[in-house]
């Protein structure tokens, strides 16, 4: 566990160091040059403090780094077992696949947690768990291209094979799902093709559906829409309410992510047109 050095930098100025690693493992923010420039007139002069910094400062202004061991939560092999999560909400799919790392139920090396939401709960989760964090502020970039640039250039530089979306309320454009082709993973609180978008289980109980379920599917270039992985029914009872019913499909979902991205990790997933294969 290292301690990062004083901060005679604005976290915004190009750093000195050569790569975007290189800056990291000093322990500066992401080169910001690979995120968001800054503009001239920030304070600070040009390449100064941008007040709303896309990566925000809490992550890791705290003296020393927050993961101990460099990300890794615990996996057999490293090597094309990266795995990232991205997320904006409490993050329990999250704590699933860091139980699951744990247990050896998943193998894989959790290597960094990007939320776009500061007050995402998913975050402190990460940081307990010794797993790198990073909050990534959207509304801090031009465009979405210069937000996913910096998410890729956060992946890339943990050589990341498979993303797992885990309740990201963003739409990510076909560029950045292009480029982790099958990699992308998402999870959903219902049987897709039905209920898709962010209030699937508010519409299936208006709808008066007798049965939803969870589906985990590779991600395309359109919402909710990509090949299935695996996919399991949950009856809605006679009294179900919103919450009895989210308490109810999470509990599937804990259970079934962790085994769609095992499968992912393991090459036993092979692509037909819209069929998702189990080899
Ligand atoms: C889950 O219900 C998932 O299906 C949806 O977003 C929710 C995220 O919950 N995509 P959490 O943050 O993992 O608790």
């Amino acid at each position: 566990m290292g301690s990062s050095p004083a901060r005679t930098h604005s976290p915004v100025e190009p750093h000195p160091a050569a790569s975007l690693c290189e800056a990291e493992r000093a322990g500066w923010h992401l080169g910001t040059p690979h995120c968001v420039p800054a503009p001239a007139s920030a304070p600070g002069g040009p390449g100064g403090r941008h007040p709303a910094h896309p990566l925000d400062e809490s992550t890791w202004a705290h003296g020393q780094r927050p993961w101990p061991d460099g990300g890794v939560v615990r996996g057999r092999s490293d090597r094309g077992r990266r795995i990232a999560v991205l997320c904006s909400g409490q993050g329990t799919n999250l704590q699933a696949i860091i139980n699951a790392i744990r247990r050896g139920v998943l193998q894989a090396h959790l290597a960094i947690v990007i939320a776009d939401r500061k007050e995402a709960g998913a975050l402190p989760r990460a940081r307990r768990a010794g797993i790198e964090t990073a909050f990534v502020n959207p509304q801090a970039f031009p465009h979405r291209a210069a937000f996913e640039r910096c998410l890729i250039a956060l992946l890339d530089a943990r050589q990341v094979r498979v993303v797992c979306l885990a309740g990201f309320m963003r739409i990510l454009s076909p560029g950045f799902v292009r480029r982790f082709p099958r990699r992308i993973l998402n999870i959903h609180p219902a049987l897709l093709p039905a209920f898709p978008g962010a209030h699937a289980i508010r519409q299936a109980l208006r709808w008066g559906a007798k049965v939803t379920g969870v589906t985990v599917h590779l991600v395309d270039d359109q919402v909710d829409h990509g090949p299935i992985v695996l996919q399991e029914a949950v009856v809605i009872g006679p009294r179900e309410t919103e919450a009895s019913l989210l308490h109810r499909l999470h509990r599937v979902e804990h259970r079934l992510y962790p085994q769609a991205i095992q499968l992912v990790l393991d090459g036993r997933i092979r692509v037909r047109g819209r069929r998702a294969e189990r080899r």
